[in-house]
């Protein structure tokens, strides 16, 4: 890749970010197809969360366990159970569960393909303390877990890459923390967070074109750069790491991320002296979760490192699964595009399975 300004001459460039059948060929997985059809995801999942028999009672803490693409989906309910719930939500991503998980505990296993050795680890160290499971998954191992065990399972459609079934996850799991009390009643706001994912499609999409898609335009601003992902409020914050990990996967490129105000009082260091040629700064903002000083204390941090045009979405007004639908979308579109910009697939994670198998091999177990 060339370090040139964003233009239709280079390889990466608009030209090849607007000619559909380029994408079609640099994307054979079709995760821009996956992406663009989250809002119908999001709401065949709300429909098997609604089938599911999820009951309370209310717990003394929720736990959610996962990894990776599928341990996000405890992140978000982190962040919409943060003004709301009476009690403690964690997500947990590792084999080990804290001391505290016992009886009173409700453990929200999820793992897209159901095999995933740290959340099996887990899964089985919470149900030996005695806590309450609830599994999500299209399968695998964890579906006969909870089955053997007569736990609640909100089977989710199978078939995707995890990272392409974030509505898919996050919904039951968000279901299951309604159905506790943990949460509000969701359905509104799912169906929102759906209407919202048909319309960031619909503007981000592959047919818009990079003059008036801002997804194309910052994957092209990204290219040869390394992304620092800043998000705001408890929503943002999630949307900056889910930006990171799916640059890492779908465009396979490093990203720094962290939380606003946090990052104020570190990673801004290392942008003492300016962003430079090498770096790119992406602000995902949700102003309604925003405490009333970050939008001084951010347009402080863009002065002192002089970054006067960052690339900036904002997630917009409405509940909170709907902004999160928001900055997810711009975040998914953009890394895909900056996938195929870099001429890579975005879909294979090969280093990622290599490790899997490598483990799998030496354990003996098949996960
Ligand atoms: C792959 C992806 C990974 C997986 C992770 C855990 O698309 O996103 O981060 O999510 O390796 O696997 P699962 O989700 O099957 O538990």
């Amino acid at each position: 890749m060339s370090g040139a300004p964003p233009d239709g001459s280079r390889p990466g460039g608009a030209s090849v970010l607007d000619d559909l059948r380029e994408l079609g060929r640099r994307d054979p997985g079709d995760m821009l197809g996956e992406v663009a059809g989250a809002g119908g995801q999001a709401r065949v999942a709300l429909r098997a969360a609604q089938a599911a028999p999820l009951v309370g009672p209310l717990p003394e803490v929720v736990v959610v366990a996962g990894m990776g693409g599928s341990g996000i989906a405890g992140d978000v309910l982190a962040a919409l159970a943060f003004g709301v719930s009476s009690v403690p939500v964690l997500a947990v991503k590792g084999d080990r569960l804290p001391a505290f998980v016992g009886p009173g505990t409700l453990l929200l296993a999820v793992s897209y393909s159901g095999n995933t050795a740290e959340t099996l680890t887990a899964v089985e160290q919470g149900l030996a303390a005695g806590a309450r499971l609830v599994a999500v998954t299209s399968g695998g191992a964890l579906a006969e877990l909870a089955q053997s065990r007569g736990a609640p399972l909100v089977a989710v459609e199978g078939g995707r890459m995890p990272r392409a079934a974030l509505w898919s996850l996050v919904v039951p799991v968000c279901s299951a923390a309604e159905a506790v009390g943990v949460l509000p009643p969701l359905t509104d706001e799912v169906c929102a967070a759906a209407d919202a994912l048909d319309e960031e499609a619909a503007a981000l999409g592959p047919a818009v074109e990079t003059a008036a898609n801002p997804a194309k335009q910052a994957a092209l601003r990204l290219l040869d750069r390394l992304p620092v992902v800043w998000g705001s409020g408890p929503i943002g914050a999630v949307a900056a790491s889910r930006f990171r990990t799916q640059c890492n996967e779908n465009a396979k490129v490093s990203v720094v991320s962290g939380p606003l105000p946090e990052a104020n009082h570190n990673d801004v260091m290392g942008l003492e002296g300016g962003l430079g040629p090498g770096r790119e700064l992406v602000l995902l903002r949700d102003e309604v979760g925003e405490h009333d000083r970050d939008g001084r204390r951010i347009q402080a941090v863009l002065k002192a490192i002089g970054a006067g045009d960052p690339v900036v979405r904002t997630a917009g007004k409405g509940p909170g699964l709907a902004r999160l639908a928001r900055l997810t979308a711009f975040a998914d579109f953009a890394s895909t595009y900056l996938g195929i910009g870099r001429g890579v697939d975005p879909t294979p994670i090969r280093t990622l399975d290599q490790v899997k198998a490598a483990l799998a091999t030496e354990s003996g177990a098949p996960r």
